[in-house]
């Protein structure tokens, strides 16, 4: 049974292969013959992830370099884009080969000039640095780093990172939409994704720039103290558990100057009243935002699984952070794993803050849904903290409905039991995902190729 359901799993990844002259280079985002939205049949950065990793670990590797080198190809067409200023460094959020009436082929790129919504992608350049990583530490192919188009992505990307602005925190500034939520849900600023994204990047580039001169010894110096500021802001600053929570309850306001404790002018009625009984005394996690007179108290699986992964949280917090996976199973897990934040923002909520968005409509897609990809970062971060039982068991549940429902890109409802309402079915990172997640689970190992693991 599990044996039929990963053939047909391999059986969409192949399916869904794009080519450029002969040569595979990425995958479609699903292959749904009902063709919602044009869109799905790109290449996106960020859905290629888990099917490089999966190539890799298969031994694949020739897709996976072809993709690296058409993603830095396609950034090459954004200086043909007049009307929108995109910065040196970014990276489509999606790729696509279009054909001519010739029958020639010609690569086109999103830079969020076409995207729903018009939303920057930032995790795209993110991803890319990751892989890149991952494919370097797979193959021992260090020269392919070093060629000049790369080592000048590289530099162009940490540059674009670290430039100036008004900060004074070294969490990373985004606009709405910026990753793998893609739409307005309230999740500008510093959202936690983006802030894990941004800490493994700048790990990755450290790695792998070589500098040339003083400035770029300056820019690998700069990278480095970004790093380890970032961690021990997010460590202190973004972690929630029963002690922070009483402390942030009985916070004054309106500190300022040297106030060692309030600093962000935290209102204590902004801790929503469940919460304090729904975090058991043992776990605790990540908040998904934070800012002036801001936490964003949802929990973002994504975020916190990619903090685990990458080494953004300390040990002790991953272990808590599973502890709250354990104990509340039901809501954050779910009947088919894994909810992509919690709680939905309610009727009154959504309103205001998604624009009425009808795909995001409470416990749905972005707003509480359940997302089939969300598996394999949630098995690796399992693995990682030796907790291979929790790994196991959401496989087990992934099981029981992804396959059969012919791997929908989400499911809708406060326990995910039904099939995402517009979800697109044959959803290529549902696939991967489930995979990805056997592969680990076979062999762990795989993880070393993510940075936040020795290699
Ligand atoms: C949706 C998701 C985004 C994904 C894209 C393609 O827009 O929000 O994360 O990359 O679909 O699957």
């Amino acid at each position: 049974m599990t044996e039929t359901a990963l053939d047909d799993a391999y059986r969409l990844l192949h399916e869904a292969e794009i080519t450029l002259d002969g040569r595979p280079v990425g995958v479609l985002a699903a292959v749904d013959p009902r063709w919602r939205r044009d869109n799905y049949r790109q290449c996106f950065v960020r859905d290629f992830v888990p099917a490089a990793l999966v190539h890799l670990a298969n031994g694949s590797t020739d897709i996976v370099r072809n993709f690296l080198d058409t993603v830095i190809e396609a950034r090459g067409l954004a200086r043909d884009m007049a009307e929108h200023q995109v910065q040196p460094g970014v990276m489509p959020a999606s790729f696509w080969v279009a054909e001519d009436s010739d029958g020639s082929q010609r690569l086109r790129a999103d830079f969020g000039d076409r995207a729903i919504g018009r939303v920057a992608p930032v995790d795209a350049m993110m991803w890319w640095t990751i892989l890149l990583c991952a494919y370097v530490r797979h193959t021992g192919d260090a020269e392919l780093a070093r060629t000049p188009r790369y080592q000048q992505s590289l530099r162009m990307i940490l540059t674009l990172c670290l430039q100036g602005s008004f900060e004074i925190f070294p969490t990373l500034l985004v606009p709405e939409g910026a990753f793998m939520i893609d739409r307005r849900m309230g999740v500008d600023g510093h959202p936690l994704e983006i802030q894990a994204l941004f800490y493994a990047t700048l790990e990755c580039a450290h790695t792998l720039c070589e500098p040339a001169d003083d400035e770029d010894r300056a820019l690998l110096e700069r990278a480095a103290r970004r790093q380890s500021a970032l961690r021990s802001y997010v460590r202190s600053y973004y972690w929630l558990d029963l002690p922070r929570l009483d402390q942030i309850h009985r916070f004054t306001d309106e500190d300022f100057d040297d106030a060692q404790t309030n600093i962000f002018n935290i209102h204590p009625h902004s801790v929503p009243l469940w919460l304090s009984d729904w975090v058991p005394d043992d776990s605790g996690y990540l908040a998904g935002n934070v800012g002036p007179a801001l936490i964003d108290y949802r929990f973002f699986a994504q975020g916190n699984l990619l903090s685990i992964l990458f080494g953004l949280a300390s040990d002790d917090q991953a272990h808590r952070i599973l502890n709250l996976f354990e104990a509340r199973w039901d809501d954050l897990i779910g009947a088919v794993p894994l909810k992509i934040c919690f709680p939905a923002l309610d009727d009154g909520e959504w309103k205001a803050i998604t624009g009425a968005d009808p795909k995001n409509r409470p416990w749905s897609y972005h707003n509480g849904g359940n997302w089939p990809v969300l598996l394999w970062p949630f098995v690796a971060a399992a693995l990682k903290s030796g907790r291979r039982e929790l790994a196991d068991r959401a496989v087990e549940s992934a099981h029981k409905r992804v396959p059969q429902d012919k791997w929908p890109e989400y499911y809708d409802g406060r326990h995910g039991r039904l099939t995402g309402h517009r979800a697109h079915f044959n959803q290529v990172w549902s696939a991967t995902a489930l995979i990805l997640a056997h592969q680990m689970l076979d062999d762990p190992s795989i993880l070393q190729l993510l940075p936040g693991h020795s290699a």
